[in-house]
C-alpha cells in the first residue's frame, strides 16, 4: 500500500544499511555501507553541508536522478522534452511503497508531465544494493523523449581511486586502477553489446585498499546495449557516479502512457577489499541468477567445442572423429560449433540459413547427436541468431529486415550485418527457426553468439534502435528459455563483447575471451572473477601453440589454467601425442572430482609479488580447498615467497596435497613426498605458509586442502 513519503528510510539487513534521504524534492542515496546501529533526524542533517562560498544557499543535492530543474549543475541523471519544450523536469517525491528490503519512491513533475519511480532493492544477506529507474509519461496527447536516464549517487569521499575493467578482443577483463581526478572519468560504449573494452563494472577503492583489507564500492550495470558510466568530481568538491543506458537523440520516444524502465544499477560494498566484494557479488549471482534458472540448464559437462579443432571444416567424418575421441578424453558434452549450416563454408556467408548443410551432414545431425548419445555424451550447437551475411537465402528474402542507416552503404563487419530486432516479423522468425532446431533435435546446450559491434543502429523506422535491439534480444532469450527451460545458453560476443547481469537473466555460461592462451586466460579470468563466479567462466584447453598468441604452453598448463572454470576442450584431440592426451584425461578427471567446490565454493585471490598469482576456492565451512599458485614470469628469487594461504580456520589441521601437475620435475617430486604425511594447522599455513618448490614461468600449481 503506498504511503506518505518520510524524511528518510533506514533499509537494513544484519550486516549492511542503506539510508535514503527524502526531505528534499529528490531522494538521495544518503549512505551505503557497514550497518548502523541506528539512523536518527540529525545524523541525517549531518550529510548537509554549509553554504560554500561563491554558490546556491542550499546546495542542490547529487539526488538519484539529479533534473535541471533542481537546478544542478553536474551533469543531468535525467533528460526529457516535447520535441525540445517541456524540459525543464522538477519532479516532487509524492508516494512511498516500503518493505523489509525494498522501496519504491514515487515522484511527479507537472511541468513535464512525467511520472519518476525509484526503486531500491537491499539483497536480504549480503551488502548488494539494486537500483533502478522507470519513467512514465502521464500525457495523454503529447510524445514524451529522453534523452538521458542515469542512475546517480555521490560518492564517499575517503574512495578516491577506481579501477575499470577494459581490454580487447582476446583480451577482456583486464584490470586498470587509477586516481579520481578532478575532472570526469567517462565511459561511453557504442558498441550495441557490452563490448570487449567497456565492460558495464567499475569498482571504487580507497587509496590503501588491497586484495583482502580496505573499503571497496562494486559498480555493475546490467545492460548488453549502449551504455555510459561516469565518476565526476564536481567544481564543489563532491564527487559523483552515475551509470545507465547511452541514448542518441530520439532513440527513447515514450507515447502517451508509455513507461521506460532503466536498466538495473547493482552496488556492491566491502570493507574487505576486493576479496569480500567478489565474495559477495559471487553469492548474489547464484542466487539470483543461477539457482533461478532450471537446474538441468545449469549443469556443468566437461565440453569439447569444435571451433579451434575444425573451425569451418565440420563435416559428418571429421565431426564423429572428434565424438570419438571426446568420450575417451572423459568429455560430457560436444559441441559443434561455426560452419554447420547451409553453406557455411568460411565466415563471409550463410548466417541466417539455420538448416543442416547436406553436403557437410548428409544424414542432418542425428548421426552425430545419436554418436554423441551413445558415448554418454550430450550434444549442444552454435548459432548466432541477430546475425546475417549478404550471401544467404535469408538476405535475399528480406534484405530490408537488416539495421541500416539511410541513404549510407551497409556496413558489413566480419561480413555480416545485424538483423533489426525491433521489427516483429524478425523475432518471430528467430523464434521459429531456433524452436526448430531445438524440436528437431535433442540439443542440451546452444552458444548464443554476436560476433560484431552496432555500427548502423538505425532501423525500418529510421529510428536509432539499440535500446529497442537490446530489450527485442531479451525478450527472445525470454521467448527461448520459456519453450526450452532445460537447454543451457551460453552467451558469447566474440569472446566475452556480452558478459553481464542483463543477458545473465537468460544465459547459464559465459565465453570470457577467444583466447585459450593459458597465460593470457591467467588475467582474463582473474579480471572475470572478480565479478562472475567460476561456473559461469567457459575455459578451455586449446591447441599448442596458441592460435591466437603462438605461444606454446605444455599440456599441464593448459589444463591447470582450464580446470579452474566450466572446463572444457577446443582442440584437434585427434592430433594430441600419447603424453598429453594422458595429461589432459589426468586433468579432466581432477576437474570432475573436485567440481562441486570449484562451482559452489568461496573463490579468494591470494596476494603474491608482481610476476605470480595465486587464488584459493574454500568450501563454505572451510573444511576443504584448492588453491594455484601460477608462475607467470621467469622468477626473479630461486624459490617463490612462502605461500600464506587465507581463509582456513585457525584452529583445525589440514591435510595439504599437491594434486597438479600429476608429472612432477625431480625438486618437485621431494616437494610433494614432504606434503604426504604431515597434517598442517591452519594457522601455521596462514601465518607461516608453506615453503614452495622451484617454479618454472608459465606453470603452476595446484594443492588440495583437507581438514582432517
Ligand atoms: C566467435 C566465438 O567467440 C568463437 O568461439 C567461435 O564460436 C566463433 N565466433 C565462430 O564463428
Amino acid at each position: 500500500m503506498s504511503q506518505s513519503v518520510r524524511d528518510f528510510y533506514h533499509l537494513n539487513n544484519d550486516s549492511t544499511s542503506v539510508v535514503i534521504d527524502c526531505r528534499r524534492n529528490q531522494p538521495v542515496l544518503g549512505y551505503f555501507g557497514n550497518r548502523l546501529v541506528t539512523v536518527n533526524a540529525s545524523m541525517l542533517s549531518q550529510l548537509d553541508r554549509h553554504e560554500a562560498p561563491a554558490s546556491l544557499p542550499i546546495e542542490p543535492a547529487i539526488s538519484l536522478t539529479p533534473t535541471i530543474g533542481e537546478g544542478f549543475l553536474g551533469h543531468l541523471g535525467l533528460e526529457v522534452h516535447r520535441s525540445a519544450t517541456q524540459w525543464s523536469l522538477a519532479p516532487k517525491l509524492t508516494e512511498a511503497n516500503t518493505s523489509q528490503f525494498n522501496l519504491e519512491l514515487t515522484s511527479r513533475c507537472p511541468v513535464s508531465d512525467v511520472e519518476v519511480t525509484h526503486q531500491f532493492t537491499l539483497d536480504p544477506t549480503h551488502s548488494v544494493l539494486c537500483l533502478s529507474v522507470s519513467v512514465r509519461n502521464l500525457s495523454d496527447q503529447a510524445t514524451l523523449f529522453i534523452d538521458n536516464c542515469a542512475a546517480t549517487l555521490q560518492l564517499p569521499d575517503h574512495l578516491t581511486e577506481l579501477e575499470e575493467v577494459t581490454g580487447r578482443w582476446a583480451n577482456e577483463f583486464q584490470n586498470q586502477r587509477h586516481a579520481i581526478t578532478r575532472s570526469a572519468y567517462v565511459r561511453e560504449n557504442w558498441t550495441g553489446r557490452s563490448s570487449h573494452h567497456m565492460n558495464p563494472t567499475l569498482t571504487l577503492f580507497e587509496k590503501t585498499t588491497c586484495a583482502s583489507h580496505g573499503d571497496a564500492l562494486g559498480v555493475h550495470l546490467g545492460w548488453s546495449g549502449n551504455h555510459q558510466i561516469r565518476v565526476e568530481s564536481l567544481a564543489d568538491g563532491r564527487q559523483m557516479l552515475q551509470a545507465g543506458e547511452l541514448l542518441r537523440p530520439g532513440e527513447l520516444e515514450l507515447g502517451p502512457g508509455e513507461e521506460y524502465e532503466s536498466p538495473r544499477l547493482y552496488l556492491c560494498h566491502s570493507s574487505h577489499g576486493q576479496n569480500g566484494l567478489t565474495r559477495q557479488w559471487h553469492q548474489m549471482i547464484r542466487r539470483e541468477f543461477i539457482s533461478k534458472q532450471r537446474p538441468a540448464s545449469t549443469r556443468r559437462p566437461v565440453q569439447l567445442n569444435t571451433w579451434e579443432a575444425l573451425y569451418f571444416g565440420v563435416d559428418q567424418p571429421s565431426v564423429l572423429a572428434l565424438v570419438d575421441q571426446a568420450a575417451s578424453l572423459g568429455i560430457e558434452r560436444f559441441v559443434l560449433d561455426d560452419g554447420w549450416f547451409l553453406g557455411r563454408t568460411d565466415d563471409r556467408r550463410a548466417l541466417g540459413d539455420w538448416v543442416v548443410d547436406p553436403k557437410k551432414f548428409p544424414n542432418g545431425l542425428t548421426p552425430i547427436i545419436e554418436a554423441c548419445h551413445e558415448k554418454g555424451m550430450e550434444f549442444g550447437l552454435w548459432i548466432e541468431p541477430e546475425m546475417v551475411s549478404q550471401k544467404s537465402k535469408l538476405f535475399e528474402t528480406h534484405p530490408d529486415w537488416v539495421l541500416r542507416h539511410e541513404g549510407v552503404p551497409l556496413n558489413e563487419a566480419r561480413q555480416q550485418l545485424v538483423l533489426d530486432l525491433s521489427q516483429p516479423a524478425v523475432v518471430s522468425h528467430l523464434f521459429d527457426t531456433i524452436s526448430s532446431l531445438l524440436s528437431a533435435h535433442s540439443i542440451g546446450y546452444i552458444k548464443w553468439d554476436m560476433n560484431r559491434d552496432i555500427h548502423q543502429a538505425g532501423n525500418a523506422e529510421g529510428r536509432h534502435a539499440p535500446h529497442q535491439q537490446t530489450r527485442a534480444l531479451y525478450r527472445l532469450l525470454n521467448q527461448v528459455k520459456k519453450a526450452y527451460p532445460e537447454v543451457s545458453i551460453e552467451t558469447c560476443a566474440s569472446g566475452g563483447g556480452r558478459a553481464d547481469l542483463g543477458i545473465l537473466e537468460y544465459t547459464s555460461r559465459v565465453w570470457p575471451s577467444d583466447t585459450n592462451d593459458a597465460l593470457d586466460r591467467l588475467r582474463v579470468q582473474r579480471g572475470f572473477q572478480n565479478l562472475f563466479p567460476s561456473e559461469l567462466m567457459g575455459s578451455h584447453v586449446g591447441p599448442s601453440p596458441c592460435h591466437i598468441t603462438g605461444r606454446q604452453h605444455s599440456m599441464a598448463f593448459r589444463a591447470g589454467v582450464a580446470f579452474w572454470g566450466h572446463m572444457g576442450v577446443e582442440a584437434d584431440v585427434r592430433q594430441l601425442s600419447d603424453a598429453d592426451r594422458q595429461v589432459l584425461s589426468e586433468a579432466i578427471a581432477l576437474h570432475k572430482h573436485h567440481r562441486e567446490l570449484i562451482h559452489g565454493g568461496t573463490y579468494q585471490v591470494v596476494d603474491r609479488p608482481a610476476g605470480e598469482q595465486a587464488w584459493i576456492v574454500l568450501a563454505p565451512d572451510h573444511s576443504e580447498a584448492l588453491a594455484a599458485l601460477a608462475m607467470l614470469e621467469t622468477p626473479s628469487t630461486p624459490f617463490p615467497n612462502r605461500y600464506r594461504f587465507i581463509g582456513l580456520d585457525a584452529d583445525r589441521y589440514y591435510e595439504l596435497k599437491l594434486v597438479w601437475p600429476g608429472d612432477l620435475r625431480p625438486k618437485q617430486k621431494n616437494h610433494k613426498d614432504e606434503l604426504s604425511d604431515a597434517h598442517w594447522s591452519g594457522d601455521w599455513l596462514m601465518s607461516v605458509g608453506l615453503s614452495l618448490p622451484i617454479l618454472q614461468p608459465e606453470s603452476l600449481l595446484i594443492y588440495h586442502l583437507k581438514a582432517v
